[in-house]
């Protein structure tokens, strides 16, 4: 197995925009010998955000024993991750910030990364409208992932104003492909 990577679907539409795309990263990631594990964040029960209890910072890691520690020790055990979410009212989507505020426990007291500091990160936004609160967003997510030591690869931020849900056109998925290459 050549690797994992943790592709984390923020979006509760399982075939909307930034699922179907983050899913062509993922089959070409597959189709590499890499292992995927995709987390579909609105399926998962109990998932909490950040309880700001620092422990991470003592212990080395988040001690909290909840649904959401598979998925942070999925992404510790990854090469890659993607991260993909909609767009609501101009930032990701709930699902998907719970998860990301957990990242802190992957910071040490003075904000050092306990990842091993050679992981990449695939960024996916999906809008109506808002072209240019996506790239805050995609801006956003690379600024997390690269707090922890997590480097961006690549962004797709696509708009889909009549809600059609054929954002993945021939050449998203050429980039997606690109991408998976890179994670
Ligand atoms: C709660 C909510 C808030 C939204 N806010 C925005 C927004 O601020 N800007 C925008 O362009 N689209 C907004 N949208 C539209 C979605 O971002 C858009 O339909 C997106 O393509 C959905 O992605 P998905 O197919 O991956 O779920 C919003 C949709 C919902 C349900």
């Amino acid at each position: 197995m050549a690797g994992k990577i943790t592709v984390l679907i923020g979006s509760p539409r399982a075939n909307g925009n930034s699922a179907k795309i983050a899913k062509a990263i993922a089959d070409e990631c597959q189709a590499m010998g890499k292992e995927v594990a995709t987390f579909h964040l609105d399926k998962i029960e109990g998932l909490r955000g950040c309880r700001a209890c620092n422990a991470c910072k003592k212990r080395g890691g988040c001690i909290a024993k909840d649904p959401t520690l598979p998925i942070l020790e999925s992404i510790a055990g990854s090469e890659g991750i993607v991260l993909s979410t909609p767009l609501y009212f101009n930032v990701e989507s709930g699902q998907l910030k719970l998860v990301l505020d957990r990242f802190y426990g992957f910071l040490s007291e003075d904000f050092k990364t306990f990842l091993p500091g050679t992981q990449k990160a695939a960024v996916v936004v999906s809008c109506m409208t808002g072209e240019e609160s996506s790239e805050d967003c995609a801006s956003h997510l690379r600024q997390v992932c690269s707090m922890c030591g997590i480097q961006p690869v690549g962004t797709i931020a696509v708009c889909d104003p009549g809600d059609e849900k054929n954002t993945l056109t021939p050449e998203i998925l050429e980039r997606a492909k690109d991408i998976a290459h890179k994670l």
